[in-house]
């Protein structure tokens, strides 16, 4: 994607082509571009349209139902798109940013293509949004032209490290994104990022978001902010630092689930360490927001469980729980861990397939999937839960149930 794509595909030749683009699909994309280029639209408008398609496409399946009506008005672009917050997500902050003030002035730095502004602005601040990056400009100026209302969004191409801090300050309130990736691939070092963690923490802001890795060192969150990480739909999709209005109150760790909003904080903590004892019926794997904003030990709580080993994120209960925090498994054996008497009990009970999770355990997943060299035309299915008590390796042989 290039900045003459950008004008492009904004002209009204270029938005008419994409309006009337079917969904894309690698099988029949060959084809629809031929048939474009025989009714005369030029190869480069027909190529960056079909691109485009392609990204809307992707980002719609990631982004879900809201985000699939959304992605249709946006330009994306690969590392745009990649990076973006999914608009569920991006709503969620927006709420916490509108607790500042009713049309407070809000600094976006490092917008990219714009989610975040876009969610800012729908919930009625001002934004200005920065970005350094000429292309990426263009696209998050297109995505705010797109927008049927609401306060405008104002653009800038400026690489936020040298704002004035006076211009900062001017801000009623500040959130940074920064750009964990460098050549696609992920930067550990929160220093590395791009602008680097200490610069955002250390912006004259007193209403602050900074968004991080999921897996933060959490001896790097500030006192006076919260880490939030957020889950959708199972998988952990962001983690940010919080302060002033922007955090939750007295708050300093909190775990949010999406869809359903479901919220846990650091003020759930039972005031004793969760009990610690021997597998039970069944077994948990906690929401992957709670293991991250280390707030195991109130899902133990809240599901009135215990843990099989205080350091191991594997919960387990006598009763069947409902709980949008945890996946539940029903317990049907539970072995110590040895290959051979695991692949005679599974062949001798007829299972052809299992799914295998595992936590405190070395065990390689992929070798003892070949090695358990089971029948795969035997009907029975099983959830294998490697992990271990103490310093002994356990399987406890588990069919999931019904989930939330
Ligand atoms: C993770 S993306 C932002 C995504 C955005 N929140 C969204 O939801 O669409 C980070 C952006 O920061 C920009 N960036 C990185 N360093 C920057 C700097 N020093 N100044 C301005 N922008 C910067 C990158 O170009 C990239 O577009």
């Amino acid at each position: 994607m290039q900045l003459a794509d950008v004008a492009a595909l904004t002209s009204a030749e270029g938005r008419q082509l994409l309006a009337q683009l079917p969904p894309y699909d690698d099988d029949s994309a060959l084809a629809v571009g031929e048939q474009l280029r025989r009714q005369g639209h030029p190869a480069s408008l027909v190529a960056a349209a079909l691109t485009q398609s392609r990204l809307r496409t992707r980002a719609g399946r990631r982004w879900g139902a809201a985000g699939a009506e959304l992605v249709g008005h946006l330009l994306l672009t690969p590392d745009g798109a990649q990076q973006a917050t999914r608009p569920t997500v991006a709503a969620l902050r927006a709420a916490r940013y509108a607790r500042v003030g009713p049309a407070a002035r809000v600094a976006d730095l490092g917008c990219g293509i714009g989610l975040d502004a876009l969610a800012l602005a729908e919930a009625g601040l001002e934004v200005d949004a920065y970005d350094r990056d000429p292309l990426t400009v263009a696209v998050a100026r297109s995505n705010e032209a797109a927008r049927a209302d609401g306060p405008p969004i104002r653009v800038f191409e400026a690489d936020v490290t040298t704002i004035d801090r006076d211009v900062i300050a001017g801000y009623d309130a500040v959130f940074v994104d920064p750009a964990r990736r460098q050549n696609g691939r992920r930067l550990a070092k929160p220093e590395a990022w791009s602008p680097p963690l200490s610069w955002a923490l250390a912006l004259p802001a007193p209403h602050l978001g900074v968004k991080v890795a999921p897996g933060i060192d959490r001896s790097l969150v500030p006192i006076d902010m919260e880490l939030a990480v957020v889950s959708d739909h199972g998988d952990v999709v962001e983690a940010a630092l919080y302060r002033g209005a922007t955090r939750d109150g007295p708050v300093s760790r909190s775990a949010t689930i999406l869809p359903d909003r479901a919220l846990l904080t650091d003020r759930d903590l039972p005031a004793a360490a969760p009990p610690v004892a021997a597998v039970g019926r069944y077994l948990h794997e906690p929401d992957g927001a709670a293991i991250r904003a280390g707030l195991v030990a109130a899902v133990v709580a809240r599901v009135d469980g215990w843990l099989l080993d205080p350091q191991i994120a594997y919960i387990s209960t006598s009763r069947m729980v409902v709980s949008p925090w945890v996946t539940s498994y029903e317990v049907l054996d539970v072995l110590p861990f040895h290959l051979k008497r695991l692949r005679s009990y599974l062949r001798s009970r007829h299972v052809g397939h299992v799914v295998v999770k595992k936590r405190g355990s070395a065990v390689d997943v992929d070798h003892l999937r070949t090695s358990l060299k089971l029948d795969r035309k035997a009907p029975e299915r099983r959830t294998l839960m490697l992990t271990r008590v103490g310093t002994d390796p356990i399987v406890a042989i588990c069919r999931p149930t019904a989930r939330l």
